[in-house]
């Protein structure tokens, strides 16, 4: 809780200014609210009735002199510009409060979402891998919204009831005793169960927002996967499902708002209560002749003034608690460290020598998915993998791209331990095509110029034509100018194997890694593209997966990975030579293809 606080402090650090300035501004505001009852109660007692009662002790000098004076008298439009007055005052400060508040609370959700987005940008792979995205969106939108609307109204709510009972309270003492006791009869009941009830029906609303979760999480799915589910002819099960999760949340929110609707009533009731107990003695009060007409009036106003909020305190207290929450999954992403650690890395020169020795790795303690694994690449050659899926393959790469962290064995890069290299650099040096790749929804011009922005028309064009998708983009509505996805072309998966290949070249760094990115295109373009490749920039290093034979026989060196162990080591023609997993891949391929 107290550590909350800390943490709220910390997230208004450049808000804290015009934040006070909206908790002064309702403070004034206030003030002026609890004074119009009192220039009402004056004007009654002392100029339209004839009794002469005190303003208040306090300032009361000034004022029985100005009554007594007769100055008043027969010009009651003065008290009624009194009175605009200061209604037009309280009006302009409950103005700034809103602008002041809202513009503070605005400003630190900006900051804290900033903060979020470049944290996450800095996070290891590994925490993306095991965090759930829809999970994490939340967290940087409605949390981050939560203590929005903590800041901007409950904690302004809170302060302008402490104001307000503070303020009264010895006011009213001051006035009458007796009816001030009177009027606090039934407020802590309101207030008790106001608080009571919003503690037990916390769980009503917790169920309601995790149906309404569950509601969109299917919605979505189902959107996403409406490929899938047509294919399978599901969409009567589909429905079905969607219809059960759905009067869920009918029948969690009607019960809410059951709970609710009792709740207004009961405390509905207890207001009236109290209001009619203040009003019968009141009026008791002033028959007898104890209290004047005009402080029966104070009376009145003070304590309908008070109800409301006492009886929204209940939930108010009760949504703070929730920001707690909030505070805590934001702070749970925050402290999770960021993968690069300033000034604990270096910056050596990569040009594509890479020595693994003795590499192990497991996702998971105990289950080993890298096995002992040594392996020379030497600068400017092909290095191949072929293996069976779930050997390894992707994982071997992924470390060398740093995506993962190792801790048994070594990899060194030129003559640097890989794990010591500035992650950053080592990625500017080194590039991963994806099997699946992901562009973005913009234009294939600005998927392209990701890598590079400063890249010339000519150097785009050639580097489009290696990748053997350049006749592919001119053939588009816009060329270059194309957008992908849902507003623009939908591209094959060959195309966007294709187009990841150019982009990734654009990135001109002396290692580049195919996993499986070819897998996606016919033989003979895959044949088009390794001759263009084999032109271009021979010193690159380059790592190739595939599962094709005819993709990898050219490379300097091919390995054989089963079972997270390299099996077989050696050039195409070497590998054949032996009796293993090589052969018969290449068997079956050449004779399917033969077949065909
Ligand atoms: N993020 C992960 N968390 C836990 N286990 C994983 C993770 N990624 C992969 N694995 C497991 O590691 C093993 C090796 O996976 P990897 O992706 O390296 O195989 P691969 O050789 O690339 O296969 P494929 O040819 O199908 O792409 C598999 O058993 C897989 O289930
Ligand atoms: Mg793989």
């Amino acid at each position: 809780m107290f550590k909350s606080i800390l943490k709220l402090n910390e997230y208004m650090k450049g808000s804290r200014f015009l934040y006070l300035i909206g908790g002064i501004s309702i403070a004034i505001a206030t003030l002026f609210s609890l004074l119009i009852p009192l220039i009402l109660r004056f004007t009654i007692d002392n100029i339209i009735g004839d009794e002469k009662v005190d303003i208040h002790p306090s300032i009361d000098p000034f004022f029985s002199s100005v009554v007594e004076s007769g100055y008043f008298d027969g010009k009651l439009w003065i008290v009624a510009l009194i009175i605009i007055g200061v209604t037009l005052l309280e009006g302009l400060f409950l103005f700034l409060k809103g602008k002041y508040t809202a513009i503070s609370s605005e400003n630190m959700a900006k900051k804290l979402r900033d903060k979020l987005y470049s944290h996450i940008q800095k996070l290891p792979f590994e925490y993306h891998i095991k965090t759930e995205t829809g999970d994490l969106v939340q967290r940087c939108t409605s949390d981050v919204d939560t203590i929005r609307m903590f800041l901007s109204s409950q904690l302004i709510e809170v302060a302008r009831a402490i104001i307000i009972v503070g303020i009264s309270i010895p006011l009213m003492l001051s006035l009458n005793r007796d009816m001030t006791y009177i009027t606090f009869l039934v407020i802590p009941i309101i207030f008790g169960f106001s608080f009571v009830f919003f503690i037990k029906i916390r769980s009503a609303f917790k169920i309601s927002d995790e149906t309404e979760g569950k509601l969109s999480t299917i919605l979505q799915e189902n959107l996403t996967g409406v490929k899938v589910v047509r294919a399978f002819t599901r969409q009567k099960f589909e429905i079905d499902k969607f219809d059960k999760v759905n009067k869920d949340y009918r029948d969690t929110t009607y019960k809410l708002m059951t709970l609710l609707a009792w709740f207004w009533s009961v405390s509905d009731f207890f207001c009236l209560l109290q209001i009619g107990v203040t009003v019968v003695s009141g009026t008791y009060f002033a028959v007898s002749g104890t209290m004047t007409i005009g402080t029966f009036l104070v009376f009145i106003t003070y304590v309908s003034m008070l109800l409301w909020p006492i009886r929204q305190m209940g939930r108010i207290l009760t949504d703070m608690g929730k920001s707690i929450v909030s505070i805590n999954r934001i702070e749970e992403v925050l402290s999770y460290e960021e993968e690069r650690k300033e000034g604990q890395t270096i910056k050596p020169p990569i040009s594509g020598d890479i020595k693994i020795r003795n590499l192990s790795f497991a996702y998971e303690s105990g289950k080993d998915v890298l096995k002992s694994i040594n392996l020379d690449i030497e600068k400017s050659s092909t290095l191949a993998i072929l293996g069976s899926t779930g050997s390894g393959k992707s994982t071997l790469v992924n470390i060398l791209c740093g995506l993962y962290d190792y801790d048994r064995g070594s990899i060194l890069i030129g003559n640097s331990e890989m794990k010591d290299i500035d992650k950053d650099w080592l990625r500017k040096h080194l590039t991963l095509i994806l099997q699946e790749p992901f562009l973005f929804s913009r234009s294939i011009r600005d998927n392209l110029l990701m890598a590079n922005e400063n890249i010339g028309e000519d150097r785009l064009v050639e580097t489009t034509r290696i990748a053997n998708i350049h006749n592919d983009i001119i053939g588009f509505n816009k060329s270059y100018d194309t957008s992908i996805g849902e507003n623009g072309v939908n591209l094959s998966g060959g195309q966007r194997q294709r187009l990841a290949i150019a982009r990734s070249l654009l990135k001109d760094s002396p290692i580049i890694i195919f996993d499986d990115s070819l897998s996606a295109v016919d033989t003979e373009t895959d044949l088009r593209i390794r001759n263009s490749l084999s032109q271009y920039r021979r010193d690159q290093t380059r790592i190739i997966i595939s599962h094709r034979i005819t993709t990898i026989m050219e490379a300097d060196k091919i390995i054989v990975m089963d079972d997270g162990k390299i099996i077989q080591e050696g050039t195409h023609e070497q590998l054949l030579e032996e009796d293993g997993a090589y052969r018969r891949v290449y068997n079956l391929q050449t004779a399917t293809s033969e077949a065909v």
